[in-house]
């Protein structure tokens, strides 16, 4: 490319009535002049003085723009014999590619290609019948920003730098007496390791307990983001099938032991049912012989309806097998992005020393505001009145659904959570009715989704009802119901 005239080239360009400053257009200018060859290397500039005069622009502005040039290395200069456009082409001969390979574009890794194509994250995170969502509205923010304003006032060092060991040693110790006395789970303050939610402690996990092409099973339909957790690391997903009892392995899934399952006992995730006791001790009981490690999502438990909170399976393990994850992002709001796990003691040290290795935590002055909250019982009362809210709007669906389907689309799911599952007949095409939802105003996701192998899955719309105002659910309601009415004509209402 031919070399320019620069205070020519310059002025073509430079536009003077622009609200971007003169010094950022020169400078980024120039930049683009050097990076094109259109001032080739060893080209000698202007001076400061002269460069300003033909622009019509103060000189301090063309010295801060050399500078700048300087010292991002695209000109060199030397006091006394001036400022000259430095070679910065790549030397190695390897970066010098024939045109048809500079011209191929980047990839991503398979693995990489894999979790994008089976992504299941939504852009909509919020709305009727958003799954899996708390009422955020509801949360006590007043409460919330009293307790931070008072800390801050007296913000340590300590709290504001990196937060190595697990996390704030107070938030431990209170999440640990939560957990033995709601969730019966047998631990040690030090057992806790405070983590950014339940994704990140099974990457955690997974990354400290399994190795590259390990198998893992997952339940069969399981939350698709803990598939795609383990799926990115290398894991080959064995999925397992689930009965009303819960999960299920067939022999063949017993004849080869995984190196880990990943279960919701409490809550099958999606379609709601709990493990039996005697799965419960019969998967403990498999774990213990093969070595094999159980990670225990126990991601809603605190929400029932029918009955008190039920036992969590890592208060039945004796041997060390179970990890147990839960997260404050439903009881709380999701946002907040704060979990905790459970490990076994002799993992304490590595999981502490992983978790500060990986992800270099913080935030301990939000851990700070939280155990607080927790000490002065608010955590308690919050999410007791948010059992009552959810329940009602739980039962204002559950009417809406059979005084307009009556017992055509049953509902499936214990009385529990934040969400079921309203089933469809196996013929429907359960993506198409949710995506035609969608097109409507109403978020619902498909069952199929959930599913690993798709040919088995069981048709169904998943709907939470939490996040919706008791007085919105019936009018929503309906405007789905239109849209399943309009693509299953064949509904026969009973
Ligand atoms: C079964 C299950 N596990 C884990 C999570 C995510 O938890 P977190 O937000 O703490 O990462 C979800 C979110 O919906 C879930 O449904």
């Amino acid at each position: 490319m031919d070399t320019i005239i620069l205070a020519d080239w310059l002025s073509a360009r430079l536009d003077r009535a622009a609200a971007e400053p003169m010094y950022r257009q020169v400078l980024e200018l120039m930049q683009q002049a050097v990076l094109t060859s259109q001032l080739a290397p060893g080209t000698k500039l202007p001076s400061s003085r002269t460069l300003a005069l033909d622009l019509g622009i103060a000189r301090n502005t063309v010295l801060h723009v050399y500078e700048q040039l300087t010292a991002e290395g695209y000109v060199t200069s030397t006091t006394g014999s001036g400022t000259y456009v430095a070679d910065t082409a790549p030397r190695d001969g390897a970066l010098r590619q024939p045109p048809e390979a500079t011209k191929a574009p980047c990839t991503i890794s398979r693995r990489g290609e894999r979790l994008i194509a089976q992504a299941g994250v939504s852009p909509k995170q919020w709305g009727a019948f958003m799954p899996g969502v708390p009422d955020v509205a509801e949360f006590p923010a007043r409460t919330w920003s009293r307790l931070q304003a008072r800390l801050w006032k007296r913000a340590s060092p300590e709290l504001l730098t990196y937060a190595p060991g697990g996390g704030y040693r107070p938030l431990r110790r209170a999440l640990s007496d939560y957990l033995r006395v709601a969730r019966s789970v047998k631990c040690q303050p030090d057992q806790i390791i405070i983590t950014t939610g339940i994704h990140q402690s099974i990457d955690l996990a997974v990354r400290l307990l399994t190795d590259f092409g390990d198998r893992a099973w997952v339940e069969e339909p399981c939350y698709w983001g803990v598939r795609s957790v383990l799926q990115s690391s290398g894991l080959t997903l064995v999925p397992v099938p689930v009965d009303v009892e819960g999960l299920n392995p067939t022999a063949r899934d017993m004849a080869e032991p995984p190196r880990i399952a990943l279960v919701t006992p409490s809550h099958q995730y999606p379609l709601g049912m709990v493990m039996s006791l005697a799965r419960r001790r019969a998967l403990l009981e498999f774990a213990r012989q093969h070595k094999v490690w159980i990670i225990e999502d126990d991601y809603d438990s605190e929400f029932r309806y029918g009955s008190r909170p039920l036992s969590s399976l890592q208060g039945l393990d004796d041997a060390g097998q179970v990890i147990y994850v839960g997260s404050l992002g439903k009881m709380l709001y999701p946002g907040l992005r704060m979990g905790y796990m459970v490990v076994p003691e002799n993992l304490v040290d590595s999981f502490r020393t992983g978790v500060a290795e990986l992800y270099r935590e913080g935030q301990l002055m939000q851990q700070a505001v939280l155990t607080e909250f927790i000490l002065d019982g608010h955590l308690t009362s919050h999410v007791r009145r948010m059992r009552g809210l959810y329940g009602e709007r739980r039962e204002l669906l559950i009417n809406a659904i059979r005084s307009r389907f009556g017992d055509a689309l049953p509902v499936r799911g214990d009385e529990a959570g934040l969400h079921f599952v309203l089933e469809l007949p196996d013929t429907a095409d359960d993506r198409a009715v949710a995506a035609a939802a969608l097109g409507a105003g109403v978020v619902t996701r498909p069952l199929g989704h959930y599913y690993m192998n798709r040919l088995a899955a069981k048709k169904g719309l998943m709907l939470g009802y939490a996040c919706v105002p008791n007085d919105q659910i019936a009018t929503n309601f309906d405007r789905l119901a239109e849209v399943v009415e309009g693509m299953m004509a064949s509904i026969v209402v009973s």
